[in-house]
């Protein structure tokens, strides 16, 4: 009795791992992005590349710590789910004193999407551990750029 139990939580576990493992495969994320939305037809900066697959297996960065989508509030968004490119949402466009814009556009707005995402995790690192190679100067994302 106990036995047949334990054969049969160990079946549903050896399952589990089989489609969580086929869940992985099927949503398997690109190596590499270059990041040029089309919301800006004229960018200042030269395009940031993106290493995609890097900082979900080796910095181990959760998918929804990037990827969301929100319901009353929540980030519903699951692994597996259709991914939808940034500025599909954050259409607001302004490039220049965003950070001036009323708090509702800004958490629309696509370059405050990019660099509160992306800035704001390296910088938090950067605090922890003054190793980290996470860059935070302009240069190190948008290569070529002025570090300012
Ligand atoms: C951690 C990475 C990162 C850092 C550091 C960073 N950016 Fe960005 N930035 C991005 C990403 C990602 C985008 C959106 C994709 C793109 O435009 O290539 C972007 C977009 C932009 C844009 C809008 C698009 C354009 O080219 O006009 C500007 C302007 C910009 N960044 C300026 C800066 C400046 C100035 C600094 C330094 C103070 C800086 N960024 C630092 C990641 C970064
Ligand atoms: C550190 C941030 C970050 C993490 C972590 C992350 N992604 Fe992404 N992902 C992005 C960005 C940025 C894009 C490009 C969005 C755009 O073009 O606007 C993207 C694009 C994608 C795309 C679309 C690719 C394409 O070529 O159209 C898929 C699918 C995807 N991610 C799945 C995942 C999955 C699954 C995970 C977790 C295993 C994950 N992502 C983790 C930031 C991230
Ligand atoms: C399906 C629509 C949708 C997509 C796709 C989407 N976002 Fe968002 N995002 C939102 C909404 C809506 C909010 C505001 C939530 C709230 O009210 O707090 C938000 C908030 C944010 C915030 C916090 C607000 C801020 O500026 O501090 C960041 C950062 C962000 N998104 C980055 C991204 C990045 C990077 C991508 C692409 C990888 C992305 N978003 C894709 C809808 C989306
Ligand atoms: C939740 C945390 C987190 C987020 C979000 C994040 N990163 Fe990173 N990033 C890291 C870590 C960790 C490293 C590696 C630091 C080290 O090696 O010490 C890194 C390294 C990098 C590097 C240098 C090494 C490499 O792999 O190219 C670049 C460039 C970079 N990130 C760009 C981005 C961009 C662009 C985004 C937004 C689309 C982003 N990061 C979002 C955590 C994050």
């Amino acid at each position: 009795m106990a036995r047949g139990k334990f054969i049969t939580c160990l079946s549903i576990g050896v399952l589990l791992v089989f489609s969580v493992a086929l869940l992985v495969f099927a949503a398997d994320p690109p190596e590499k992005i270059t990041l040029k939305p089309a919301l800006w037809p004229t960018p200042t900066k030269t395009p940031v590349e993106f290493t995609h697959k890097k900082h979900s297996e080796e910095y181990k960065v959760a998918c929804d710590q990037c990827h969301h989508v929100y319901q009353d509030g929540k980030n519903t968004w699951k692994q597996g789910d259709a991914v939808k490119k940034c500025e599909e949402c954050h259409t607001e466009a302004t490039i220049q004193g965003e950070k001036k814009l009323p708090p509702d556009q800004q958490k629309l707005n696509l370059k405050l999407a990019f660099h509160n995402d992306c800035q704001g995790c390296h910088q938090k690192l950067k605090k922890e551990n003054a190793e980290s190679k996470a860059p935070v100067i302009c240069a190190g994302c948008h290569p070529g750029a002025k570090t300012e």
